[in-house]
């Protein structure tokens, strides 16, 4: 099971492969990144991924680097990796320049590509579900663009993990949550879903989509709205999802139990119905 990198049409081991010191990406974090999973050797939900990354690319008006021509170098990557279970890591940068700002539109980016084993959360957190913490909103106002400038969600991840907490959840000055630091959040009220709708606030998680998507289908009512930080301490049941997390219970926030402290039938129900729906590649 070779770990393998690919940066701009040079394959590697992931030791040997390099960027320029000047690449914008390491610069600025001027770029746009997606993870996209395997299940039993098949890349999950590639096409949407491809979707969200031209989304990212277009909303920071970098060029050069299609997606018809990224698609084909991320299935020979995750060919040549052999995994069953693999995490395809693909950034793409506004490339390489002198250090400025501004930057010349037309350049060539550059393209990285990773694909790795992959760690899956420990099984047993499925079962007994996670604590999170909320944080504030201090991110930018374009959540929808999956930029590789993470710092916000960075500085959250590391409290959370400081204070025994899997997620950070952000909320925004006036109370209503936008997402966790990786993951999209649901909460469970009176048997319906509630999460925030899609927009500048929140990443458009293919796992969310997914969920919704599953949810409607099993005849459960999903509402997209913003909802406020009391309903998420008040709700029947909350969780997280995401590429690798899945979904994901959690059963305290801030230390104070989500209802009863265990992780709700619903959730159950949709983390069983999301893994049906990759038994069946269903990922279109
Ligand atoms: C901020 C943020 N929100 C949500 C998600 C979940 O998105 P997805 O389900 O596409 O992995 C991620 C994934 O990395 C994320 O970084």
């Amino acid at each position: 099971m070779p770990e393998l990198a690919y940066v701009n049409g040079t394959w590697s081991t992931i030791e040997a492969a390099c960027v320029s010191i000047d690449d914008r990406g390491f610069q600025f974090g001027d770029g746009v990144y997606e993870v996209i999973r395997s299940y039993d050797g098949r890349l999950w939900a590639l096409d949407r991924h491809l979707r969200r990354l031209e989304h990212s690319m277009r909303a920071i008006a970098l060029t050069g680097a299609p997606t018809a021509e990224v698609k084909p170098r991320i299935i020979e990557l995750f060919e040549r990796g052999q995994m069953r279970e693999g995490v395809v890591y693909l950034q793409v940068t506004r490339g390489v320049a002198p250090r400025r700002h501004a930057y010349n539109a037309g350049g060539q980016p550059t393209v990285v590509m990773t694909v790795r084993a992959q760690h899956a959360v420990d099984i047993q957190l499925y079962a007994s579900g996670v604590p999170a913490i909320t944080v504030p909103e201090i991110r930018w106002s374009r959540r929808d663009i999956k930029s590789t400038n993470l710092l916000g969600n960075i500085l959250a991840k590391q409290r959370a993990v400081e204070s025994g907490a899997y997620e950070a959840i952000f909320v925004e000055a006036d109370g209503r949550v936008t997402e966790g630091s990786s993951t999209n959040v649901f909460i469970v009220r009176k048997g319906c879903l509630l999460t925030r709708e899609k927009g500048p606030h929140i990443l458009a998680g293919i796992t969310r989509d997914l969920i919704v998507e599953t949810a409607l289908e099993q005849g459960i009512s999903v509402e997209e709205r913003p909802f406020t930080v009391e309903e998420m301490r008040a709700a029947d049941e909350l969780f997280l999802t995401g590429t690798g997390t899945e979904v994901l219970g959690v059963v305290t926030l801030d230390q104070q139990r989500i209802q009863m402290g265990r992780v709700g039938d619903l959730t159950r129900a949709l983390l069983d119905a999301f893994h049906e729906r990759v038994r069946q590649a269903r990922d279109d």
